[in-house]
């Protein structure tokens, strides 16, 4: 990949987990009354047809791992467990007084933190008070992520039993000068042993996270991690770009110089570098930063044109409603978007007072919907249309207007009512939707808020 392209393109940009973004909602015109309303309409439109989605974040970690850019909190004190599940369950219960019907259940994802930090017992009590609120879709898909270096055969088990199917775990790095660095040693072996403990219980997808451009990775570094992780095949592969942002995570990231983190072109050969070998070894590339077998559902659904893309990342089944449970969840209603309270005292509190604990939130406006569908078309296909009068939008003029800069870099071609991205042009993705954000454009980020897209 060309040095100028990096250096036009790198620039402060979102991930697109949502759209708008988080840093545009429009907080004056929300309410909790709003999201109780879109919620239930959504709901109501919904549940018979596809069954909802729930992410539940499990925060807790033993350590602090200094390059995390998670919602987290650290303490080795597992008396905090009992309160976090039993308030997690009155705010499931809430939702569903409000809901009336029974909800279906399609998907849930128990994210983190670290939700092997909790106890077997606790994540049984936690999941059995989930579902003996609500009905299981027929084809559901329960996925957890497990850190490797806490993460039983017995966890693998208990979790299997409750209808888990998929895991993921976190790897990051395997070399020792970079582990130290972002202190988190994490042994190969232990990986080796929940990859080969998850396959023997049953589990269908078995997914390994990696980060390039961590402090101190080298080439080699990333290409070794790659060949010891293609040993134990995982079915698919997150391959993240290191999100620096230091400025929001305060001291956490701070364990390392600004200048002992690979930036630029330097960065994007250590991507290149390792996706030509995940390639090698019989990886597919799908959407942004992912990888998977050819056998892998989520491989399947991006060839299918289904992949879908939310809070969690990418997902192979889309529920029109997610509902967050835990602090810092967000839920989307996909009419509207609401963040619950971050602060775990707090969020207790607004139990206590049976209220459900959003803080803030957004109401996607006709707009808003029209360019969120656009931004995960080229998130999940690498391609958006135009054609349908009902995707067609006001500023579409300045928006072609600046993507067809971005066709004489090569990076996408531009038809008649629509917009194809080239090869050259998918590490760019994050540029390419920025041209689309219409909130991105009309105001201008005073202060770096988001990572580079390099
Ligand atoms: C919640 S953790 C995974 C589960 C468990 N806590 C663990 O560490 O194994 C989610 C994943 O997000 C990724 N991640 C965290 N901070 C990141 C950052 N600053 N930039 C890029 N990826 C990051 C890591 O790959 C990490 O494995
Ligand atoms: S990477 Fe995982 S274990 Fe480490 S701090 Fe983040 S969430 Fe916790």
């Amino acid at each position: 990949m060309s040095c100028s392209l990096i250096q036009k393109y790198n620039v402060a940009g979102p991930r697109y987990t949502s759209y708008p973004t988080v840093p545009y909602w429009d907080e004056s015109s929300f309410s909790l009354q709003q999201w109780k309303q879109t919620l239930k309409r959504s709901f109501d439109e919904s549940n018979q047809s596809e069954g909802i989605s729930l992410y539940i974040h499990l925060p807790f970690c033993e350590s602090l791992c200094t390059f995390c850019g998670c919602h987290k909190k650290v303490t080795k004190r597992h008396e905090m467990e009992q309160p976090y599940i039993q308030a997690v369950l009155k705010e499931w219960d809430l939702y569903c007084q409000l809901l009336q019907e029974k909800p279906i259940i399609k998907e849930i994802h128990l994210g983190g933190g670290t939700p092997t930090f909790f106890s077997i017992e606790h994540l049984q009590q936690l999941i059995q008070g989930v579902l003996a609120k609500a009905d299981i879709a027929k084809d559901y898909e329960f996925s957890f992520e497990g850190h490797p270096n806490n993460t039983t055969r017995a966890h693998l088990q208990a979790l299997y039993d409750l209808g888990f199917r998929r895991v993921s775990y976190g790897v990051q790095d395997y070399n020792d000068t970079v582990q130290k660095a972002i202190h988190r040693i994490q042994p190969f072996e232990q990986v080796a042993n929940v990859t080969q403990w998850a396959r023997e219980i049953g589990y269908r997808s078995i997914s390994h996270d990696l980060v390039f451009g961590l402090p101190f990775q080298n080439l080699n570094d990333v290409l070794k991690t790659i060949d010891l992780t293609n040993s134990l095949m995982p079915d698919r592969l997150a391959f993240y770009s290191y999100a620096h942002v230091p400025w929001i995570k305060g001291n956490g990231q701070r364990g390392f110089k600004d200048q002992d983190v690979p930036k630029d072109d330097v960065k994007r050969t250590l991507y290149e570098a390792g996706k030509k070998q995940l390639l090698a070894h019989g990886y597919h590339e799908m959407g942004m930063d992912h990888f998977a077998l050819a056998q892998d559902g989520m491989y399947q659904s991006f060839q299918a044109g289904t992949l879908h893309r939310n809070f969690m990342g990418y997902t192979s089944s889309k529920t029109q409603l997610m509902i967050g449970l835990g602090i810092s969840s967000i839920s989307d209603s996909w009419y509207s978007f609401a963040q619950n309270e971050k602060d775990l005292e707090a969020y207790y509190a607004c139990l206590d007072r049976d209220e459900i604990p959003v803080v803030k939130g957004h109401v996607l406006s006709a707009e808003d919907l029209k360019i969120r569908q656009h931004i995960l078309n080229l998130m999940c296909t690498f391609q958006t249309s135009w054609a349908e009068p009902s995707m067609d939008f006001t500023e579409r003029a300045q928006v072609i207007e600046q993507l067809i800069e971005m066709q004489q870099d090569g990076l996408l071609t531009i038809e008649t009512d629509r917009i194809v991205i080239t090869e050259q042009g998918k590490p760019f993705v994050r540029n390419i939707c920025m041209a689309f954000d219409l909130h991105l454009k009309r105001r201008k980020p005073e202060t770096q808020i988001f990572s580079m897209t390099i």
